[in-house]
Formats: structure tokens, C-alpha cells, sequence
């Protein structure tokens, strides 16, 4: 028997465990399964709990993995990833000045389908519009995803935005959150903002070069956290559910999720991702003021078209949106 590069397999044993969930793992079990030798298997184990996983030891039994730290390293993230593309190559840093400007000069130099970059702090953090994203460490969870979608024309690349929010709602869902979609992919819950997407792309005239799809996620922000204009506009996991959430398994339900939203996609259009957004939505059927860079439009959101743009009933009959700030109105008395 063999023991293979220490952390490669400190690695498989944490996912063995995290496989597992509730249940105990006995040593013998995980040295048959991973072909360690049993000493072997109890050294991970005790660098796991070094490093701050706390894992019991079941007398006669074996091994459960009762807590995870609550960091963003790959060591936290990978066991947790049900995905064959996205997260499998992660690059992840403690500092970074945007997850989504690493993205772009990674995709730029290469970089395949999938791989994710994630920050614990982002120092230049940017959001839709040219506004900022303010992400202090710990906190939240930030992540940029490149995809490289092999089949999609140029003109129909801002459909993944939509894609996105749907696989970024039903993670909060899984996570204890009642989220819905502000058109056009902004995650509210409570009517607060609790989750922005940034969609960026390069293309040429046939062809998608690449994507990428920046994710900010406020997870365990206190309401003094949040900077003082914000703090009315915006929520977390931790104030929606009132506990705090684990954020490797949120990141991880992100990815699984986006992954599972983009293959659907690939595979059958953009007709059921366009049902699933409206059935997430909380802007159809809602007054709305539309900020687009033409003006400003009022009136009552009534769809979402074939494209994804938004399609909103004014004054002056029925207009457009295909890119724009929408603001939830308080339906008139
Ligand atoms: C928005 O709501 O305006 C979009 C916010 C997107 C923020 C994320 S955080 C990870 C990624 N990196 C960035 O610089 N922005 C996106």
C-alpha cells in the first residue's frame, strides 16, 4: 500500500468524510477505499483537525466530520462539489482586487470551461452599471465562473445571466432563503438585495470566445456590516434565516447548481430557463420604474420575452428593456 502526496490525500480522506454526513467512517473503511495504510489515515486526520475541522473519533467505530471551517480554500470546497466541470479547477486567494478581472486575464490566457476563481476579500469588488461590490472578508461569499459555451451565438449570450440567477436562487432556496429574481438577475429576499450577478463576455462575430459570471453572495453579513447607504437595501443568509450558513457549502451549492441551470440550457434553449426565472420571480406582475441609459419608464412589468428582455405595459403601450435598473414600486391605492 501506498500513500500518495500528503495533501492530495488528506484531500480525498476529508471528502470521504464529508461523503458521509452524519454517519461514522471506520479507519479501515477509509484505508481500503483510499488504499492508505491505517497510520496514514489517522495522520489527515489529525492535520484536518489542525487545521480546524472538527472530526470525532467514535470509540470502535471510526470517524465523523461534525464541523468545517467556515473558509473558502479548495480543501473546504472541492469535497463538496457534485459538478464535472465547474469548481474543478478552482483558484482561490485570500485577497483579490475582483474574482471577475482574474476571471477575464485567466479565460484571456486560456483557461478552460468551468474553472472558478474565488476571493475571501475583494479589494475592487464590481457590480452591473459600473457601480461597486463591497465584500469584507469572511463574510460573504465572491466567486467569478468561466464558461466557455461551445454552441451559443454572440447574440444570445445574455441568456446565461438569466441561467445565473435561477441556479444562484434555488442555492439560497436550498440554504433556508425564500429568495426571487429581480429582473434582470438581481436575488432579493425580503425585498432586499442579497445577491448580485455580473455577466461578462467576449466574442467575435460567430463565435463566444468566453463568459464570465461574477457572484457576490452577502451569507453571514450582520446588519452593522453592511456600509451605512446599504444597510436599508440589503440582506444576508445569516439575517434571513436567523443562523449563520457554512460558506463552502453554499459556494459549493452555487456551482452544482449553475452547473446543472447551464447544461439544461445547452442542451434545450432558453424556453425552460425562461420558465423557471418567471416562476422565481418577483418583478412580473409589479409596478416598475426601469432605469436604462435612454431615461427613465413607469409602468407594470408584464413579461419576460423569447430573449429575456423585459417587457414592461406604460403611458405610451408596451416597451422593451433589454438592459436597465428596475425598482419595485408599491402597488398604487
Ligand atoms: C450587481 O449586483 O451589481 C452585481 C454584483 C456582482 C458582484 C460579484 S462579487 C464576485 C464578482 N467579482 C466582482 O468584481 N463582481 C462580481
Amino acid at each position: 500500500m501506498t500513500d500518495p502526496a500528503p495533501g492530495a490525500s488528506e484531500e480525498l480522506v476529508l471528502a470521504f468524510l464529508a461523503e458521509a454526513g452524519d454517519e461514522v467512517v471506520s479507519g479501515e473503511a477509509i484505508s481500503d477505499k483510499l488504499g492508505l495504510t491505517r497510520a496514514a489515515v489517522w495522520k489527515h486526520v489529525e492535520g484536518l483537525r489542525a487545521q480546524g475541522y472538527r472530526i470525532d473519533a467514535v470509540a470502535s467505530r471510526g470517524y465523523r466530520l461534525v464541523e468545517i471551517p467556515d473558509r473558502l480554500r479548495a480543501l473546504e470546497i472541492r469535497p463538496l462539489l457534485a459538478t464535472h466541470d465547474l469548481g474543478q479547477v478552482l483558484h482561490c486567494h485570500e485577497e483579490l482586487g475582483s474574482t471577475s478581472d482574474r476571471a477575464k486575464q485567466l479565460a484571456e490566457g486560456g483557461a478552460g470551461h468551468g474553472e472558478v476563481v474565488v476571493a475571501e476579500r475583494q479589494t475592487a469588488g464590481r457590480g452591473r452599471r459600473g457601480r461597486s461590490w463591497s465584500s469584507a472578508a469572511g463574510q460573504g461569499v465572491s466567486f467569478s465562473v468561466i464558461l466557455r459555451p461551445e454552441a451559443l451565438p454572440p447574440a444570445r449570450a445574455p441568456e446565461l445571466t438569466l441561467v445565473a440567477a435561477v441556479a444562484i436562487c434555488d442555492a439560497l432556496r436550498q440554504a433556508g432563503v425564500e429568495a426571487g429574481i429581480k429582473w434582470p438577475n438581481d436575488l432579493l429576499a425580503g425585498g432586499r438585495k442579497i445577491a448580485g450577478i455580473l455577466t461578462e463576455m467576449a466574442a467575435e462575430a460567430d463565435r463566444v470566445q468566453w463568459v464570465v459570471i461574477g457572484v457576490g453572495v452577502n451569507v453571514n453579513s450582520r446588519r452593522e456590516d453592511f456600509p451605512e447607504p446599504l444597510r436599508e437595501e440589503a440582506t444576508s443568509v445569516l439575517l434571513e434565516r436567523g443562523q449563520p450558513a457554512p460558506r463552502a457549502l453554499l459556494l459549493a451549492a452555487c456551482l452544482t447548481l449553475l452547473e446543472d441551470w447551464v447544461d439544461l440550457h445547452a442542451e434545450q434553449g432558453f424556453e425552460p430557463i425562461r420558465a423557471a426565472w418567471r416562476e422565481r420571480s418577483v418583478t412580473l406582475g409589479q409596478r416598475v420604474a426601469v432605469r436604462t441609459d435612454g431615461g427613465e419608464l413607469v409602468g407594470v412589468a408584464e413579461e419576460i420575452d423569447a430573449t429575456g428582455a423585459l417587457l414592461v405595459r406604460t403611458a405610451a403601450g408596451l416597451e422593451r428593456v433589454l438592459a436597465g435598473d428596475v425598482a419595485l414600486l408599491r402597488p398604487r391605492r
